[in-house]
């Protein structure tokens, strides 16, 4: 089974607008994602981030590059989508945010070497045609001792159940596309923690990504989003999700490009 990655094209006026599937990035998992990002970037690797150069690769419509340049960083977003790339200059456009955007995959980066202090691969790594080449692209053009920023899904089958029956297979719950995501692309976390080893990075922290409700209560309020009560922001935000706890669905973290 393939993904379908058409759907960031077909569908790319959704990113901003609260009553698509596309929304659920950024009231659902990008607040808590992006505080994690943002304190091991200042607290931990005690970084300035006014005028970091910052990559976002499979940027979508920019809703995490729109954070980060929020906070002073030179933005650049790469993704293979041009309608995607169209919504995102408009929307930071509209929002006054100089960030720069270009089409681009992953397994093919358009930039020099050592370009860039950090670049962000974030619900993108279960969606390249070539994980491995991806990821030695986005240690080449990181300065040594720049910051790889990830979310990504597990290949489980509590991912089975959450990211694949429930979202996008049964029907009073389903709010995705079939094939949005495909089980098989899921990574473990030890299959990633290899791939950074050869590829050039020093991994430094990983942790669950997941919403602070029970598995009914998710239900529930998938349900209620399904009869039109909740729109896909509200249903974002209900969800609660938070850092830390099991990494049995989403995870992320981050690792340094060796010297
Ligand atoms: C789930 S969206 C994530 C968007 C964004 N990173 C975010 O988290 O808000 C996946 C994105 O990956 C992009 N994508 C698909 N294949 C890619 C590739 N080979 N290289 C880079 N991006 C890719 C898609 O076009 C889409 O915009």
């Amino acid at each position: 089974m393939s993904i379908n990655n058409e759907i960031y094209s077909r569908q790319a006026g959704g990113w901003w607008d609260e009553n698509h599937f596309l929304h659920l990035l950024k009231t659902g998992i990008n607040p808590p994602r992006f505080r994690y990002f943002h304190e091991a970037l200042t607290s931990q690797l005690g970084r300035e981030t006014r005028n970091l150069s910052v990559l976002d690769v499979g940027c979508g419509g920019g809703i995490l590059s729109e954070e980060f340049a929020r906070i002073g960083c030179r933005v650049t977003g790469i993704d293979p989508s041009v309608p995607s790339l169209e919504t995102a200059r408009q929307h930071a456009a509209a929002q006054g945010l100089p960030i720069d955007y270009r089409q681009a995959s992953g397994e093919s980066i358009p930039f020099e070497t050592g370009a860039f202090d950090v670049v962000i691969c974030c619900d993108v790594l279960e969606h390249v045609n070539d994980l491995e080449k991806t990821l030695r692209e986005a240690a080449r053009v990181l300065k040594p001792g720049g910051m790889l920023c990830y979310d990504t899904i597990n290949r489980t089958a509590e991912s089975r159940k959450a990211n694949i029956f429930a979202a996008q297979d049964f029907p009073l719950t389903s709010f995705f596309p079939r094939n949005t995501h495909v089980w098989e692309k899921f990574i473990t976390p030890d299959e990633l923690l290899l791939l950074f080893d050869k590829s050039g990075f020093e991994h430094r922290d990983m942790t669950g990504l997941n919403s602070a409700l029970p598995d009914l209560q998710v239900a529930g309020l998938l349900i209620r989003r399904k009869l039109g009560l909740l729109t896909f922001a509200e249903l974002g935000r209900h969800l609660q999700f938070q850092t830390g706890g099991g990494m049995q669905a989403s995870y992320l973290g981050w690792a340094v490009r060796n010297s």
